[in-house]
């Protein structure tokens, strides 16, 4: 049994944990730390049989029996905290992602490096079910040569606009899990990228210098064209659907929804409208992210989603800011140059 520090319990520390409880084989929670941490939050750890809780994370670095950490702190956190607790002789698990700043990245890089310790980074939905029955298919050679990759990813509501005039904008904080299902999918890299955007949603997200709608377009090195959209609020739902199509034929799937009832009368034909968002949608593919850290430290084999994949969809990201703005297309090299990559 691994015992497990949570560094964060906010929103996704809190799904964490309750996943931990619920549905993880080899880990515990022993500890959880939170410079916020209320009466609530302390309520919520003793309902999900965590008895050590902290306002200062150090105390869970310095507990020789704790193992491993799930860092779910926010973004500006994650590069020092990784570092710190990589030092201290953990594991660690950061979610996405692990920072808006290249250089800081690479520091991270270079810690992981020295450490010899696992380092998984958040990419939950490489852990659903539909993403990696998608995968197989186009891996096992179902479906061919691949041609071209398409992602629908909407948001059902915009966060509120404090988030998102810290979250780095929408290439960093949302398409930044599409680029990642890209590398996924494909099994390739992208080496060039044209991003055109606009905001249509609340014009709010615009004045706090982000858009709200977009579409992208990559080069990948295989050959292949891959292409996202995405928009910060569908009405329907939270609307998660990819297809790859090849020589040999097209794999693709569709939402989850809460049932598959399909109702038919005189007016038409209706289904469930898509799980609400992310906790409905993943919670699955976030208790098997967690699963998965957990056997790699326990059989010491390599983590599925390591530094290197946290550092690659930053760097598409920052070409998609990029072509956005200068109305071009931005080669990858471009931005690697710039730091030296
Ligand atoms: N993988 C996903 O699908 C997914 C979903 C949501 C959020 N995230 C990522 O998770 C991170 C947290 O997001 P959230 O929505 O849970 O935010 P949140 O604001 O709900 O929670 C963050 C928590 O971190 C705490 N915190 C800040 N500094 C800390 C420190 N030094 N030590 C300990 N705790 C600290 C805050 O007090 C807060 O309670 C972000 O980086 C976000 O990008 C990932």
């Amino acid at each position: 049994m691994i015992n497990v520090g949570i560094i964060g319990v906010g929103r996704i520390g809190r799904v964490h944990g309750e996943s931990i409880a619920r549905f993880v084989r080899n880990a515990r929670v022993k500890a959880v730390a939170d410079p916020c941490l209320n009466e609530e939050a302390i309520q919520w750890a003793k309902a999900m049989g965590i008895a050590e809780t902290y306002t200062d994370y150090r105390k869970i670095l310095a507990d020789a029996d704790i193992e491993a950490v799930l860092i779910c702190a926010s973004t500006d956190q994650h590069t020092p905290l990784s570092i710190e607790a990589l030092k201290a002789g953990k594991h660690v698990f950061c979610e996405k992602p692990i920072d808006h700043d290249v250089e800081k990245i690479k520091e991270v890089l270079t810690a992981v490096g020295e450490s010899g310790k696992k380092y998984q980074v958040g990419f939950n939905r490489r852990f659903d079910h539909n993403f990696r029955a998608l995968r197989q298919a186009v891996q096992s050679g179902k479906i061919g040569r691949q041609q071209i990759i398409r992602i629908t990813s909407r948001d059902p509501e915009p966060p509120s606009l404090d988030y998102i005039k810290v979250s780095g904008g929408i290439f960093l904080d949302m398409t930044i899990h599409d680029f990642d299902m890209v590398r996924f999918l494909s099994g390739a890299e992208v080496t060039e990228v044209y991003a055109a955007g606009s905001v249509t949603v609340d014009p709010a997200i615009g004045e706090a210098g982000d858009i709200d709608t977009a579409v992208i377009t990559m080069r990948l090195n295989n050959g292949a064209t891959a292409v996202i959209d995405n928009c910060r609020a569908a009405c329907y739902g939270y609307d998660q659907r990819a297809e790859v199509f090849g020589t040999g034929g097209a794999v693709e799937i569709s939402n989850d929804t809460a049932s598959n009832a399909v109702i038919s009368n005189k007016d038409g034909v209706t289904a469930e409208k898509p799980m609400f968002f992310f906790l409905e949608r993943y919670m699955m593919a976030y208790a098997a992210e967690i699963d998965a850290f957990i056997e790699a430290i326990v059989n010491d084999t390599p983590v599925e989603v390591d530094a290197h994949d946290g550092l690659a969809p930053v760097l598409i990201g920052l070409a998609a800011k990029k072509s956005a703005a200068e109305h071009r297309p931005v080669a990858i090299a471009e931005i690697s140059a710039a730091y030296g990559l």
